[in-house]
């Protein structure tokens, strides 16, 4: 059978299927797979994983894979902490790459961004000992936020950012240099600890539960024939 570049869920209380035998490298958010996709194609011999929400950029990783011939990128659409708490084996990701993730700049939107404890958890978790993660914004806020985080978790210690050069460039990147806004990037690394053997379910604080308002705006659209 052909390549598919698309990760198919059919449970999704069932962990992704990788090959042990070959490191792995994850992006989160990865959109329409610019970085992700050049990466492969340079790296044959490691397996890389997008995960995206949108379904139209899933569509568009998918197409690129297709058309350069890659079958070491595959993409999956669905959200980045419950991936990494419930469905990526303990301690395999060599590197983690999340570029220019949504900044959440309003105060009363931040519990919507993604880096937090509950994800430091998961990531450590996730990543081999001395694995990384290579992080970018645009947003200077964001940027302070996230590495008092990182600074905050004695599991993770704070390296040299990997060298970006245009042609690794994801979409989002390209857009922001092309505007002259300023750059902040910054990486960690995972720390040797002590381990623990499973992590905790998820506990969603409250202010991230679905609203009422929400389902209930999407059921009178409904009712009105219209698309949600
Ligand atoms: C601002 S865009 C950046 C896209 C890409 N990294 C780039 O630099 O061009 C953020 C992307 O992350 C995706 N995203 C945001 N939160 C996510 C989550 N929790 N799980 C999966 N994807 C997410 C969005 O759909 C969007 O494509």
């Amino acid at each position: 059978m052909d390549f598919d570049p698309v990760i198919r869920i059919a449970d999704p209380c069932k962990p992704i299927e990788i090959d042990a035998t070959r490191p792995l490298e994850i992006e989160v958010g990865c959109g329409k797979g610019r970085f992700l996709t050049r990466r492969a194609a340079e790296n044959p011999d490691c397996d890389f994983i997008g995960i995206e929400r949108m379904l139209g950029r899933v569509r568009l990783f998918a197409s690129k894979c297709r058309c350069m011939g890659i079958v070491n990128a595959r993409v999956l659409r669905l959200e980045a902490l419950y991936t990494f708490h419930y469905l990526l084996p303990d301690h395999k990701v060599r590197r983690v790459y999340v570029f220019f993730p949504d900044p959440w700049p309003k105060r009363k939107h931040r519990s919507h961004r993604l880096f937090g404890p509950m994800f430091l958890d998961a990531l450590w978790k996730r990543l081999e000992t001395h694995g990384r993660i290579e992080f970018a914004t645009d947003h200077a806020g964001y940027f302070d936020a996230v590495c008092e985080c990182f600074a905050a978790d004695r599991r993770f210690g704070r390296v040299e950012p990997m060298p970006r050069p245009p042609e690794v460039w994801t979409e989002f990147e390209t857009m922001f240099r092309e505007k002259g806004m300023p750059i902040h990037a910054a990486a960690w690394e995972a720390m040797p600890q002590d381990d623990d053997p499973e992590l905790e379910p998820l506990r969603i604080p409250e202010e991230c539960e679905p609203r009422e308002g929400v389902a209930r705006r999407v059921r009178i659209d409904r009712e009105d024939g219209e698309k949600d």
